[in-house]
């Protein structure tokens, strides 16, 4: 058979069940970027396309982060002292620091210098075998700084060999100038800043803050009418600090996820799996705030809600660079199984996205591959530290 390239010697995570779906001693050809036959090495097809011989390491697909604020400018390390000596993270917030800060140095750095600050952080991610990063805009709070934002996020995705997704989250705070004025900026994010960054094709999806230092459910609701109405996908910002029925409000929108979700109730959970909308955990922002509650894990699993993981890679909540750190806090604080944190990776953080060409091993998809140097995927979730990813591969070329 014709093949562009092979890799053998190596067991497989395909992903394609709820038990990871595994291959051991199994091989995986590519073929114009796409995945061309996969299974066991005994059953391969002869061919004569250039092999890896991966020394007996593990495949995964791809891992994707489902959701991060990884463009930005400074940080919040004062802030992370400031909760230490007892502040809340609202209290900041509501003083004016927060995403406000963030917002400021944010609106004072140009693309390039937004792109600079961001490349290590995204270099950090893509380390561990990440080949696609989801990434929101929301400190820019203003036109040109919400798609000069999104700009950096696209160029990132041409700068490293990386799928990025971008969601647009101007609806994350109110700016200063618009203080008191909550309504108006909603509007202006509604009639300018979604038009715009819709109509220049920077983003993929539409993204709010649904809470109770932020954005209420209506006006949530009226933004999300609009994101549909230009033809894009809606995810939310739910139940993070209080239960103001995000999980619901996303799940009547069709929302592709919801995220945070600590404080969301079983009958939203109920909703969102009827839906098909992603449970997004964030276990980063949860150890970061030092949350007391989580999200209920088991009323997912019992709804049979799909979980996806992410970093919520942002400079407040979760300063989070390790995907694979934070399978390890899904299952240690959240207690997900490693099936579950795993799926919560690939599969689940595809569905997340809206995306359906990756996250499974399978002839067709995206040729997206990790390589580990472990004797079992649960080593993905069980160490603390430490990053055994021996390779990418993406759209089948080595990364
Ligand atoms: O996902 N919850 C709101 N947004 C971010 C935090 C943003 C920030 O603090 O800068 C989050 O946790
Ligand atoms: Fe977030």
């Amino acid at each position: 058979m014709s093949f562009d390239h092979v890799w053998l010697n190596a067991h497989l995570a395909t992903m394609r069940d709820d038990a990871l779906g595994l291959i051991e001693d199994g091989a995986i050809a590519a073929k114009d970027g796409r995945i061309a036959w996969i299974g066991p090495r005994a059953a391969l097809p002869a061919h004569d396309a250039p092999v890896t011989d991966c020394g007996g390491a593990w495949i995964t697909p791809g891992l994707i982060d489902c959701h991060t604020h990884l463009v930005f400018g400074g940080n919040r390390s004062a802030e992370f002292e400031m909760r230490l000596g007892g502040a809340t993270y609202e209290e900041i917030a509501r003083a004016g620091g927060g995403i406000l800060s963030t917002m400021r140095a944010t609106r004072a750095a140009n693309e390039a210098q937004l792109l600079q600050a961001a490349l290590p952080r995204l270099d950090a991610l893509l380390s561990e075998g990440v080949t696609t990063v989801e990434i929101k805009s929301g400190y820019g709070l203003e036109l040109e700084a919400e798609l000069r934002q999104l700009r950096a996020a696209r160029a990132l995705g041409a700068q490293r060999n990386v799928s990025i997704v971008t969601s647009l989250l101007a609806a994350h705070a109110v700016p200063p100038e618009y203080k008191g004025r909550q309504g108006d900026y909603l509007r202006h994010v509604v009639e300018e800043i979604l038009p715009r960054a819709a109509s220049e094709g920077l983003a993929d999806a539409v993204d709010a803050f649904c809470e109770s230092i932020a954005f209420t459910p209506e006006e949530t609701a009226t933004l999300f009418t609009a994101a549909k109405r230009l033809g894009l996908p809606v995810k939310l910002h739910a139940d993070q600090l209080t239960d103001g029925g995000g999980a619901a409000l996303a799940a009547a929108h069709g929302a592709l996820s919801a995220d945070h979700l600590e404080r969301s109730n079983a009958a939203g959970i109920a909703a969102m799996a009827k839906a098909g909308t992603v449970a997004v955990l964030l276990p980063g922002a949860t150890l970061t705030l030092r949350e007391t509650h989580f999200p209920d894990v088991a009323a997912m699993r019992a709804h049979g809600c799909r979980m996806a993981l992410s970093t919520d890679m942002n400079p407040g909540s979760s300063p989070a660079l390790s995907l694979l750190l934070m399978l390890n806090l899904g299952c240690t604080l959240f207690r997900m199984t490693v099936p579950e944190a795993l799926l919560g990776v690939t599969r689940h953080a595809a569905a997340a996205l809206g995306l359906t060409d990756r996250g499974v091993l399978a002839e067709g998809m995206r040729c997206d591959l990790a390589l580990y140097r472990i004797q079992r995927p649960a080593e993905l979730c069980y160490w603390l530290g430490g990053n055994p990813c021996a390779g990418r591969v993406v759209a089948g070329v080595a990364a």
